[in-house]
């Protein structure tokens, strides 16, 4: 490991040492203008792992709104005086409700507390929804007490603000009322009694949201982390995941069926990673599915990227299922095929097909123009083409023009991922989706992975990958530094490197169970990774075209005699963009050297961008949110040959105007 000493002993004697090296000649070729940069090319993995959904990106901030967790309906909810839990309620696949009930004593009171998602974060000067579906059962009317409440308060008043609700006669009925709180707190609790009359009166999805939602959705998205998914420049959206798409077992696979129409009548589903790892349980990690496929679509919609939903393939998690008697049988798939065929017709048919309409229904009549759909998630052996195929063809005969992602298992080489790759090619997948949670070492080693691919097989989706360090997996620069290196393989391959995802994306700081994650948060605040920073970097110089970039003939892949150097170009119009890691502990002088360009043109230095870092393995911190972030600095000069020294453990990218 590299310690932060001999790092700055190193930059101390190297300062001299780059002034009399020979500097490290870069030939970028601008006549022969390469495979377009697909834009598709970099993009985000979405998985409610981490508490990435609930308590994170969906903005509720209310658990258990609809009293359905399985073992107990009143997790998350502290009952006080007499309220009973029913489950004869309106909405038929969430049928549980309460009933407050007058506790038979005018000093006695009925009602809940919610704890929200670790807590209810809340801010002074903004304002919450809160909704009830309710009724009084046997008429007239009643008033509740809403109120977000400081329980930790040692002031006169506990509640940060409060207001009085009637619910009048015995229909079921929604009701909503604005909070304004007073202060500022990570951790409320949302409290609601019965005043007044103090009538029999029953609740059913209680609801709080804040109003301030990422486009201003009612069943919205929390502002500052879509915020940090559109500034990545994102092509292509991959949700929902990961290993939730196949499920602990089949009964709890993410099926999309039932996470659209409307949100109080979507049943709970088990989340994959509420007992994953017996080192970090969350027995309270359940999927609302508040946020389903219509809210991805329309989310990957704003944020400017393609959406690439991947399905079930009626394999169970192969990670926790050996019993083949976990899967279904082949002959037992149409179910699940017609679910990725309803799918197409969900995001793409017309108003008037049957899942058309459903979507016309939730507010979207336009198609969200679907191109692409993956089947299988990290599956492997014999039994995973068997299950593709009959996808494949039958997606093939009612949708020739929607391209087909599948999978070359959970190792980035090997036995499973030799067999599948060619398995991939003869059922005529279009792209292979690859994963790659790899040590340093394998990352420094990768930088020509995609150099000697078969050209005429299915295209790359580099759909899961992050940098881990040994032993300990978090988030550091160092890490980061290592992806952005690795990430000059994708570009100088975008004819075959199609997309890109880092993964996982986000991680809530008390509910995560993998790391290291792009984005964390806690309940008011978040925190862009450097990891962040570097998708964010190859996003926005994306460019348009791959360029061919060579150091004596060689590309630039940090091979033996290269000094560490990382490197790849892009064309974007009258633009060059030249990324360049230095992973050595030296400064490095470079030119870059343009052929083919004609005799009296040349190329001017138009700035360049740093990320750097002297906290190697440390990163940005959510008290410290901006401490790595890149830099832009000055670069000059013009000709056919310009020069310049690279910082050490430093990701540049050059930027040239012709
Ligand atoms: O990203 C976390 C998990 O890693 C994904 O769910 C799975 O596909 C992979 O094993």
């Amino acid at each position: 490991m590299i310690k932060k000493y001999c790092l700055l002993a190193a930059l101390a004697l190297a300062g001299s040492a780059v002034l009399s090296a020979q500097p490290s000649r870069l030939d970028i070729n601008l006549k022969k203008v390469g495979a377009p940069v697909q834009e598709t090319m970099y993009g985000i993995f979405f998985e409610d792992i981490n508490f990435a959904a609930d308590g994170g990106l969906y903005a509720e901030l209310v658990k258990n709104r609809s009293f359905e967790f399985p073992q107990d309906p009143l997790q998350g909810w502290k009952a006080f005086g007499h309220v009973e839990v029913r489950e004869d309620g309106p909405f038929d696949r969430c049928p549980h409700y309460v009933r407050l009930i007058d506790p038979g004593h005018a000093h006695k009171w009925t009602g809940l507390d919610n704890e929200g998602f670790f807590g209810i974060g809340v801010k002074a000067g903004e304002t919450y929804r809160f909704s009830v579906w309710a009724r009084v059962p046997d008429g007239g009317s009643s008033d509740l007490r809403i109120e977000l409440v400081n329980t930790a308060s040692m002031g006169e008043n506990q509640f940060l603000c409060q207001k009085e609700l009637r619910i009048s006669g015995s229909e079921w009925k929604q009701y909503e009322v604005i909070l304004s709180p007073d202060t500022t707190l990570p951790k409320s609790v949302l409290r609601i009694f019965l005043v007044g009359d103090r009538k029999t009166t029953d609740l059913e999805h209680i609801s709080l949201f804040p109003t301030d939602t990422w486009m201003g959705h009612r069943n919205g998205m929390r502002k500052d982390l879509a915020q940090a998914l559109y500034d990545l420049h994102p092509g292509v959206f991959r949700f929902p995941g990961g290993c939730i798409v196949e499920g602990a077992d089949l009964a709890t696979r993410y099926n999309w069926k039932n996470t659209v129409g409307p949100v109080e009548n979507r049943p709970i589903n088990e989340n994959r990673w509420e007992y994953t790892f017996p080192h970090r349980f969350y027995p309270d990690y359940f999927q609302s599915y508040g946020l389903g496929f219509f809210e991805f679509f329309q989310l990957s919609e704003e944020i400017g990227s393609e959406p690439l939903p991947i399905l079930s393939c009626g394999l169970a998690c192969q990670f926790q299922n050996d019993d083949p008697a976990a899967h279904v049988p082949v002959e037992e798939l149409q179910p699940y095929i017609q679910d990725a065929l309803d799918l197409i017709e969900f995001a793409n048919g017309p108003v008037t097909s049957t899942w058309g309409k459903v979507r016309a229904d939730m507010g979207h009549p336009a198609p969200f123009n679907l191109k692409f759909i993956g089947i299988g998630n990290e599956q492997w052996d014999a039994i995973y083409p068997e299950h593709l195929e009959p996808f494949v063809k039958a997606i093939r005969a009612a949708y020739p023009d929607i391209k087909i992602v599948g999978t070359s298992g959970p190792d980035s080489e090997g036995k499973q991922f030799d067999y599948l790759w060619p398995e991939m090619k003869r059922l005529g997948a279009d792209l292979v989706d690859e994963h790659f949670y790899r040590p340093y070492d394998w990352f420094l080693a990768q930088g020509a992975r995609y150099d000697n691919y078969d050209r005429k097989g299915p295209k790359v989706f580099a759909g899961e990958y992050a940098c881990h360090a040994k032993g300990r997996k978090y988030n550091h620069f160092y890490a980061s530094l290592l992806e952005a290196a690795f990430m000059t393989s994708l570009e100088r391959n975008a004819d075959i490197v199609h997309m890109a995802t880092y993964a996982p994306l986000f991680a809530h700081v008390e509910g995560w169970q993998w790391r290291p994650d792009l984005i964390w948060y806690d309940n008011l605040r978040s925190m862009r990774t450097a990891s962040w920073h570097v998708q964010q970097l190859y996003g926005q110089y994306k460019g348009r075209n791959a360029l061919t970039l060579t150091m004596d003939g060689a590309n630039v892949t940090g091979a033996e005699g290269q000094n560490g150097l990382f490197a790849s170009a892009v064309l974007d119009g009258n633009k060059v963009y030249v990324k360049v890691i230095n992973t050595s502990e030296q400064p490095q002088a470079v030119e870059f050297n343009f052929t083919g360009l004609k005799k009296k043109e040349s190329l001017k230095g138009a700035g360049c961008v740093k990320l750097a870092s002297d906290l190697l393995y440390e990163d940005n911190t959510l008290d410290e949110p901006d401490r790595i972030a890149p830099v832009k600095a000055p670069f000059s000069g013009e000709g056919k040959t310009l020069s310049a020294t690279v910082d050490p453990l430093c990701f540049t990218i050059f930027v040239f105007e012709r």
